[in-house]
């Protein structure tokens, strides 16, 4: 779809009220300041959904679905960014004008279209070969209707198959003029070692193409029909600049309505498990396919539930063995429920072999929450005289626990691990607060086992380089989840208040809230752990830089216009007063004030919404998504009082705030590298020169450790000098 010129753009969003936006799907009243209503995205009796006129956004404090009017259609609408601007451009009679795009913009979208329009033949190709010739039929459709899959599934999921030739594809494409480059990077096509010549990688196999959410194929998972165990059972497309394995999940894209409608993802294993239960009428059913779950697919389902069941074959060590995802699910604040399968069956068999209503009956009453589902495994084999097995699987049950952040459903859980497991609740209360407290560093660790065993090994690495490595790198961890909740309140500043002026203490000039953050981390080297945070950022320059000079300028022309008529009318009612000379001046001059306060207020909420407007609508989905959920949190100031008693100003507040969350960051980014440092100490013998380098780059750490806690603890703000 050609792009929607930015100006534009920029009349939808100005037009766009999410009063009049939502009022087309939810019944509002209005209460207070807000209007309320019964929230469209969750089934609720009491409403929560919450609009902010004067914001402009939307968001339900149940389920905490929300904000600015694109947000609400891309999310009720299930449409894509462009998609919903031209839903509202045609509710608000805006005619469309379209934009060539830019060289660059060209390039890339040419490379990756080009790939996407390879796959789109691949996939028709396929799907003929399965239809239409007498070896797809003979050998694949009755491969597949062995396997139980009717027609309307192979329709549904446009299932195909690669002809057993070697070249059968690749001959194809060629007639079409593709090039072949793009076949080989897309996986398609493979080059001999011998000869270097190509080759058809799925030959003979059974296609199952992998569909983005909206509907495009990126990848293509190829079964063999044969049960040879010497053979590779799948051959998988290969990373590419369309395909993100980490970002996909087979069968989102025709599973999303029925996601939303029953406001819960059902997760299984394979392509078979999710086609048969379709078939078998449960339609909100994905696969990580064989992969465990990461952050970016629970992002994607979490744009349509927060309720997830993962349905696991009758063994109760896949539990053991999906931990982390639990973990991922339960800090990404899912609910997470599991369903175990009579010992004999996966999905695919269990699918297949009852009618659709037994299948929903069996979910119904079969699936457990998660942390339940644990104590009864975990402590079922656990005979009454092993303390020390009960205690390792409360244990184990406490450390999952670790990762919900809600504080009532963390009340909950303890008090129905209590009643299962036998143990008060204080003292799970305690085991569980220390738990919390080492979260974040079992997740660190994780994190490093992850990336080193990818990598070389560490022990592989002679310890020159080693220290080497620790002495010149300004900041050691840039991949560390502690730092994520540090950077994260950075980022809510700069969406929130970024183009903000305040006082810089110093140098005494006058500088942004962005810049004032930028400038911090530039001068520290410290780069972002979380890279949409760094892309937010370079959002916020683009934006800045390019849209929002100019938009001042025409809203300043406004509001000095607004200005000019209020001093009038103030200048006439003081005349109509008819005082004394003297007092017609005072009266004048606390008019002229008064419009000055009026006319900065003015430009500096512009300048405040321009920015949180444009972020929160921004086209790419990290980028919005993160700052409508830190526009929509409520409570970001916290109430701070000068010794005088009087609350301080928003801007008086951010002048200590601002500084203060960035020095929050650098200590945390040192204690983190204190630890890593710790660690690495002990892989030293004590009187090696490199373990005394260690030592004191340590001590360097802790003075500046100690320098900045001593700066954190000023939380009050002096006083004026009277
Ligand atoms: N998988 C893979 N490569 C393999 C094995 C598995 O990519 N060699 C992935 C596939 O996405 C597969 C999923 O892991 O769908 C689950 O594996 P499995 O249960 O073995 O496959 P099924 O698809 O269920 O196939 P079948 O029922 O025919 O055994
Ligand atoms: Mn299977």
């Amino acid at each position: 779809m050609p792009l929607i010129d930015r100006e534009t753009v920029q009349r939808i969003l100005d037009a766009a009220d999410i009063v009049e936006v939502v009022s087309d799907f939810v019944s509002l009243r209005k209460s207070g300041a807000n209007y309320k209503g019964l929230c469209p995205f969750h089934n609720e009796r009491t409403p929560s959904f919450s609009v902010n006129k004067a914001r402009n956004i939307c968001k339900c404090f149940s389920c905490g679905k929300g904000g600015s009017p694109v947000n609400f259609i891309m999310e009720h609408e299930q449409m894509t960014f462009n998609e919903a601007l031209r839903y509202l451009a045609r509710k608000y009679n805006i005619e469309i004008q379209e934009r060539e795009l830019t060289e660059q913009e060209r390039a890339a979208a040419s490379r990756s279209e080009a790939l996407m329009a390879l796959n789109a033949f691949a996939l028709k190709h396929f799907e003929s070969n399965l239809h239409d010739t007498a070896e797809g039929r003979s050998q694949a459709l009755s491969y597949l209707r062995h396997r139980g899959i009717s027609d309307a599934m192979i329709e549904r999921f446009h299932l195909g198959y690669a002809i057993d030739k070697g070249t059968d594809l690749l001959d194809a494409a060629r007639r079409a003029g593709f090039n072949t480059e793009l076949m080989v990077e897309t996986g398609l096509e493979g080059r001999s070692q011998r000869d270097g010549s190509l080759y058809d990688r799925y030959r003979g196999r059974v296609i199952f193409p992998i569909h983005t959410l909206s509907g495009r194929v990126v990848g293509f998972g190829a079964r063999t029909m044969r049960s040879d165990k010497n053979i590779a059972k799948y051959v998988n497309s290969p990373e590419s600049e369309i395909y993100h394995k980490k970002k996909e999940l087979y069968g989102m894209h025709q599973a999303r309505h029925a996601i939303a409608r029953a406001d819960k993802c059902i997760m299984v294993e394979g392509y078979f498990d999710v086609i048969s239960m379709h078939q078998a009428g449960v339609g909100n059913v994905v696969a990580s396919s064989g992969t465990s779950l990461t952050e970016e697919q629970i992002r994607v389902i979490r744009r349509f539930t927060r309720n997830m069941t993962l349905i696991y074959d009758g063994d109760a060590a896949g539990v053991k063995a999906s931990l982390r995802g639990i973990k991922l699910l339960l800090s990404e604040d899912m609910n997470v429920k599991v369903l175990a399968l009579p010992p004999e069956d996966d999905p695919d068999t269990f699918a297949r072999s009852r009618s659709s209503s037994e299948v929903e009956a069996y979910l119904c009453e079969n699936e457990t929450d998660i942390i339940a589902f644990m104590a009864s495994k975990l402590t079922s084999g656990i005979k009454a005289d092993d303390p020390i097995g009960r205690a390792e699987a409360i244990n184990e049950i406490l450390r999952t626990l670790a990762f919900v952040d809600d504080p009532i459903k963390m009340q909950e859980y303890i008090s129905m691990c209590s009643r299962m497991l036998g143990s008060p609740e204080d003292v799970l209360m305690r085991q569980l607060n220390v738990f919390r407290a080492t979260r974040f560093e079992d997740l660190e660790k994780e994190h490093l086992r992850g990336s080193v065993s990818q990598d070389t090994p560490a022990e592989s690495i002679p310890s020159s380089t080693l220290h080497q490595e620790i002495s010149e790198t300004p900041v050691a961890e840039q991949h560390d989840v502690t730092l994520r909740p540090y950077e994260r309140q950075l980022v809510q500043y700069i969406v929130r208040y970024g183009l903000l002026e305040i006082d810089n203490d110093n140098g005494g000039g006058r500088t942004t809230v962005f810049d004032m953050i930028d400038s911090a981390l530039e001068g520290d080297g410290y780069v972002f752990s979380y890279p949409p945070f760094t892309a937010l950022c370079d959002a916020f320059r683009r934006v800045r830089d390019n849209e929002w000079p100019s938009a001042r300028l025409r809203r300043i022309a406004e509001i000095d216009e607004e200005c000019a008529e209020r001093l009038s009318s103030r200048r006439a009612e003081i005349r109509n007063t008819g005082g004394s000379l003297p007092e017609l001046e005072k009266a004048e001059k606390m008019a002229i004030a008064e419009t000055e306060a009026f006319r900065d207020d003015a430009i500096r909420d512009f300048d405040v919404r321009f920015m949180q407007n444009a972020l929160v609508n921004c086209p790419d989905d990290d980028i919005r998504n993160i700052a409508s959920t830190l526009m929509m949190e409520r409570y970001v100031l916290s109430r701070i009082y000068s010794r005088q008693g009087t609350v301080l100003t928003e801007k008086e507040q951010l002048r200590t705030l601002v500084p203060r969350a960035v020095n929050e960051l650098r200590s945390a980014v040192v204690a983190s590298m204190i630890r890593n440092l710790n660690k690495s100490l002990e892989s030293f013998p004590a009187d090696d020169p490199g373990a005394i380098e260690i030592m004191h780059r340590l001590a360097q750490l802790k003075v500046y450790q100690y320098n900045l806690v001593k700066g954190l603890g000023e939380r009050i703000i002096q006083p004026l000098s009277k």
